[in-house]
């Protein structure tokens, strides 16, 4: 049976690759890049070709399957039946490519995952499709990487919740819609929109991090009325200067 691997390689730092990816890179024949070109991260390519040419010595190919376009027009959010439409015919066109790519070559297939395949990726949900359509058939393994929640919390030296208490992890737009839940640490990825901006109160703590693991790495933290400005003041210049910017961030009530 052929054999595909799904590698988390971490959310940016070349060294936070486990001993587990580097040897499963070195077992691939074919990588599949799925992704979009010219937006304006070549960055993000460049951590994914640096950390190939490090690792995967063995001779291997790279593949780019072109990222089908979405239709970003559909307005809701992760329950409303139209979003999880638009969403689904994208994933649908996404497997539709991988199972071209991988019926077009031979050997171990690899897909690089940015940080861990379990978080905000869908990754696993397309090789699931491809599966599911059952024109190929093969079996794949899963190796987790360092998340971008763990850069967070390892770049802030803390605990993302406290003791025995839950840890809550949801997105800019779902912030927005559903406020911040009580009584627990709220983390938020995929945040264009400085949602922390629109949320009340003087009692929330905010630990903020950008471009975590890379050269660019920039934190800050401090009481959210306090610190909210200067936040959304370096996030703009640092995404004007660079073109692109990844923020993740945690808050917290009650401090
Ligand atoms: C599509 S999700 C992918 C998450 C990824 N699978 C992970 O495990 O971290 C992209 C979001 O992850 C967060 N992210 C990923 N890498 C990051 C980094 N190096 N610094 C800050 N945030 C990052 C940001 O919130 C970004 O919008």
């Amino acid at each position: 049976m052929r054999k595909l691997f799904v590698i988390g390689i971490g959310a940016g730092d070349p060294d936070q690759v486990t001993v587990r990816a580097v040897k499963a890179m070195r077992q691939v024949d074919v990588f599949f890049v799925i992704g979009k070109k010219g937006d304006g991260t070549q960055e993000l390519v460049d951590v994914r070709a640096a950390i190939l040419a490090e690792h995967a010595t063995q001779p291997h190919t790279v593949v780019e399957i072109a990222d089908p376009p979405r239709d970003r027009t559909v307005p809701g959010s992760g329950a409303d039946a139209a979003y999880q439409g638009a969403v689904t015919d994208w994933h649908e066109a996404r497997a539709e490519l991988l199972e071209r790519a991988f019926a077009e070559t031979d050997g171990v297939g690899g897909i690089l995952v940015w940080g861990d395949p379990s978080l905000y990726d869908s990754t696993l949900r397309i090789v699931e499709r491809v599966l599911r359509r059952a024109r190929i058939h093969f079996d794949y393994e899963v190796i987790p990487g360092i998340t971008s929640v763990q850069a967070l919390a390892a770049a802030h030296r803390m605990v993302l919740h406290e003791i025995g208490e839950p840890l809550h992890i949801t997105t800019g737009r779902k912030l927005r819609d559903d406020g911040l839940a009580a009584g627990q640490s709220t983390l938020v990825m995929l945040d264009a929109d400085c949602s922390f901006t629109h949320i009340p109160g003087d009692d929330i703590h905010i630990w903020w991090g950008a471009y975590l693991g890379m050269p660019d790495e920039t934190i800050i933290e401090g009481p959210l009325r306090a610190v909210e400005h200067a936040i959304t003041a370096r996030r703009t210049e640092l995404r004007q200067s660079k073109g692109w910017i990844m923020d993740i961030y945690l808050l917290r009530r009650g401090r």
